[in-house]
């Protein structure tokens, strides 16, 4: 957290406007904010973003940008994210933040980085590709994996033909959709592995992995992280070299409340981002 936020009530949700709206993918829109107050942040981190008198829900940054705005890419899903997807360039809205523990980045470097993503999943993971992209030289071999229901629910594809100058992607789609109501164009046949149809875990399977100079972050539901750590477990990748980030329902956002506790875990506090080894095989989780 920035030295300036950090020193004022944690609870205390600050003014955000909102500056761009971008419509990704069927019901989710990225949405640029600003504020008065310096934000700095790391890659995985979380802000409670709200209104008065309609709640709080908990979403990750999905872009740091230099000159102290961010972004958060949010699919309208319930009462907060619902009435937030109505919002215009110049409204105001509200957040506390950042929270949470980021992606270990740092851990990455010289080594292979496999990015897996499903569906929203890729939101979170958007600055670590950012950061990778501003330090290319850091990194070895880096791939991103990202799997959708279909098109048009596919996040950031009108990026997708930058970063694979510089990383390679594979891409995938459950179905396809009706791509004419689709609201970016139909996919060019890009990334390095082309366009699949089938599940992430299929592209993971036919996957070459040197598994002691990689590391894996993935985000997406997590039944379908489960099988991802357990794919790369097979490939021969450690507990340890493999990251998830969680998903529980949140209200402080600080360690307070207990709403996210899970099996003696904070995860708004302890996570979102843990690393396999922490968390697999805990009581009344899929992981
Ligand atoms: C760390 C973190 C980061 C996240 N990042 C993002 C992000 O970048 N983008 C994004 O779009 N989403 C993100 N989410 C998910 C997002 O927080 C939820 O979708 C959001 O909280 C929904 O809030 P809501 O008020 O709109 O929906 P709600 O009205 O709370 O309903 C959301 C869904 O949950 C169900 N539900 C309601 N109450 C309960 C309950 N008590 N128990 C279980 N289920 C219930 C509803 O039926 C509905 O399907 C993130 C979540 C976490 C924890
Ligand atoms: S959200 Fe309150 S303890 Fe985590």
């Amino acid at each position: 957290m920035s030295h300036e936020l950090s020193t004022m009530n944690p609870l205390k949700p600050l003014r955000a406007k909102v500056d761009d709206v971008k419509i990704e993918a069927e019901g989710v829109k990225t949405y640029t904010l600003s504020t008065e107050f310096p934000f700095l942040a790391e890659p995985g981190q979380f802000n409670m973003i709200g209104y008065p008198g309609v709640g709080e829900a908990p979403i990750s940054l999905s872009a740091i940008v230099n000159d102290g705005s961010f972004k958060h890419t949010i699919k309208s899903v319930g009462r907060v994210t619902d009435f937030l997807k109505d919002f215009k360039k110049g409204d105001e809205l509200f957040f506390r933040g950042p929270y949470g523990r980021s992606w270990p980045v740092k851990k990455a470097e010289k080594k292979d980085v496999l990015i897996i993503a499903g569906g929203v999943g890729l939101a979170p993971l958007r600055p670590v590709i950012q950061i990778v992209l501003k330090r290319r030289e850091a990194f070895g071999e880096v791939s991103l994996i990202y799997g959708a229901r279909n098109e048009k629910n596919m996040l950031f594809m009108d990026e997708f033909k930058i970063w694979e100058k510089d990383i390679s992607l594979y891409i995938t789609v459950d179905e396809v959709s009706d791509v004419s109501k689709s609201p970016h164009p139909p996919f060019t046949k890009g990334g390095r592995g082309g366009i699949n149809i089938g599940l992430v875990t299929d592209l993971i399977d036919g996957m070459k992995i040197k598994p002691e100079r990689a590391i894996a972050f993935v985000c997406g539901p997590e039944i379908m992280m489960r099988f991802i750590c357990r794919g790369l477990i097979m490939h021969g990748m450690s507990q340890s070299s493999l990251y998830v980030s969680l998903e529980r329902r949140m209200k402080c956002g600080i360690a307070q409340c207990g709403h996210c506790q899970h099996s003696g875990l904070f995860v708004c506090q302890d996570g979102p981002v843990f690393s396999y080894k922490e968390v697999c095989g805990l009581p009344d989780g899929v992981l």
